[in-house]
């Protein structure tokens, strides 16, 4: 009799540490596939390519930069960048590698975003889109299967080199120029885009632009004082955002399996701008690496005696146009967990896991969420996204 007991306790407890503890990945209903994240386009998603393709002395291999982890590796932060945190959430264990690095292990992705990206023209020292796509082509026989690459995550962000320059090179384009302006750059990304769904990859995260004009370094530059954005540049991109969602729905519905999200990265960084203190940063308008009147300019240049704020983690910039490793971790969670008011029509949690070779039964709808931004503060909602 007390044999038996002893027995039928033991039994349940093996019985219930295997419950708990069976592939504990499934308890959650999380299960996510062992696939890879590849990163195209600009300095925000460059995990140290510029380096390899830069003669020139790049600020970013040295101190301040990688600094909240004692760690210069050629990111544009000052530690982690967004696709990093995502890379993590995907349980990914190892850190995504800048693909133009030498031996680096691309088993599980690459980046292959490269600082002074654009699409169109030919960038000094770095890579259009489209020679990003080429490069990711000539890597693939030898580094990834049809299978990983259809199942894995293609997140692209780019075209601000391309506005930047445009602002610069033509300071009175009229509204025509500007519209034509626009219309090139979104063709050119429906036709890169096109190149990497014909290479195979199947499930894209488009990450739309940020308000340009807000930009410490661009506010620095057009002198437009601490309060103030410089609008044309936030209307060039307002114009290209708008543009992206429509166009990612007609790719959806004319390509079988193609797959996307829009994360709205330009009302995230809005939100923060102008509601700071709700997401716990204190400084939004300058930076905390630079000189000059926001601190913008020159930040880690050995000629260049730049300011280094004490307490990185409280402002959202942290040079002239890269944002803290605190707000990359926003963006990474937003990005990997948001609801659609911030990122539609699916986070990548569930863009993972959405079977492939099916078509998406939800597509990408204009929000107002612009308006959203201007809601007063005792509002409850995605205002603290
Ligand atoms: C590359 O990383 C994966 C984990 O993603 C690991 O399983 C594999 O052994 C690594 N390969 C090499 C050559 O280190
Ligand atoms: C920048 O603009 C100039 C003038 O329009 C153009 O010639 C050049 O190709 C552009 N550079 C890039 C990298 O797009
Ligand atoms: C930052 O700029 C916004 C407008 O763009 C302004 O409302 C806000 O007061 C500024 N914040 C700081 C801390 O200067």
């Amino acid at each position: 009799m007390m044999a038996d007991h002893c027995n039928l306790v033991s039994v349940l407890g093996v019985f219930l540490v295997l419950t708990l503890f069976h592939n504990p990945i499934t308890v959650a209903g999380q299960f996510i596939p062992p696939v890879g994240l590849f990163t195209f386009g600009d300095s925000n998603f460059d995990a140290g390519n510029k380096q390899i393709l830069s003669k020139a002395f790049v600020a970013q291999g040295f101190w301040p930069y990688g600094k909240s982890r004692d760690d210069p590796n050629g990111k544009f932060s000052d530690g982690l960048i967004a696709p990093d945190f995502v890379a993590k959430f995907m349980g990914i264990p190892i850190e995504i590698p800048a693909a133009l690095k030498p031996n680096v292990n691309v088993s599980r992705g690459a980046s292959f975003a490269v600082a002074d990206a654009t699409l169109l023209g030919a960038p000094v020292e770095s890579l259009t889109l489209n020679q990003q796509v080429r490069k990711f082509n000539q890597m693939k026989a030898a580094n990834w299967n049809d299978d990983v690459i259809k199942k894995s995550v293609f997140m692209i962000y780019i075209g601000a080199n391309d506005y930047l320059n445009f602002t610069k090179s033509n300071p009175n384009a009229d509204a025509s120029a500007q519209q034509a302006f626009v219309t090139s750059v979104t063709n050119k990304l429906k036709n890169d885009i096109s190149l990497l769904y014909a290479s195979g990859a199947s499930k894209f995260v488009i990450q739309n632009l940020a308000p340009l004009g807000c930009l410490p370094i661009v506010r620095q530059d057009y002198s437009t004082g601490m309060d103030q954005c410089y609008e044309k540049l936030n209307d060039l991109a307002k114009q290209h955002n708008e543009k992206i969602g429509p166009m990612l729905n007609d790719m959806a519905k004319a390509a079988p399996g193609f797959q996307f999200t829009v994360f709205d990265f330009y009302n995230a960084i809005l939100r923060r701008t102008q509601r700071h203190m709700n997401f716990r940063f204190f400084i939004t308008n300058s930076s905390c690496c630079g000189v000059g009147t926001h601190n913008a300019y020159g930040c880690g240049l050995p000629n260049v005696h730049s300011m280094l704020c004490e307490y990185q983690r409280s402002y959202l910039f942290f040079d002239g146009r890269h944002n803290t490793e605190k707000a990359q971790e926003m963006f990474g969670h937003l990005l990997f967990g948001a609801d659609p008011n911030v990122i539609q029509p699916m986070n990548i949690r569930e863009l993972v896991v959405y079977p492939i070779d099916e078509p998406m039964r939800e597509s990408w709808e204009p929000t107002t969420s612009s308006t959203t931004v201007q809601t007063s503060d005792s509002s409850r909602g995605y205002a603290f996204y």
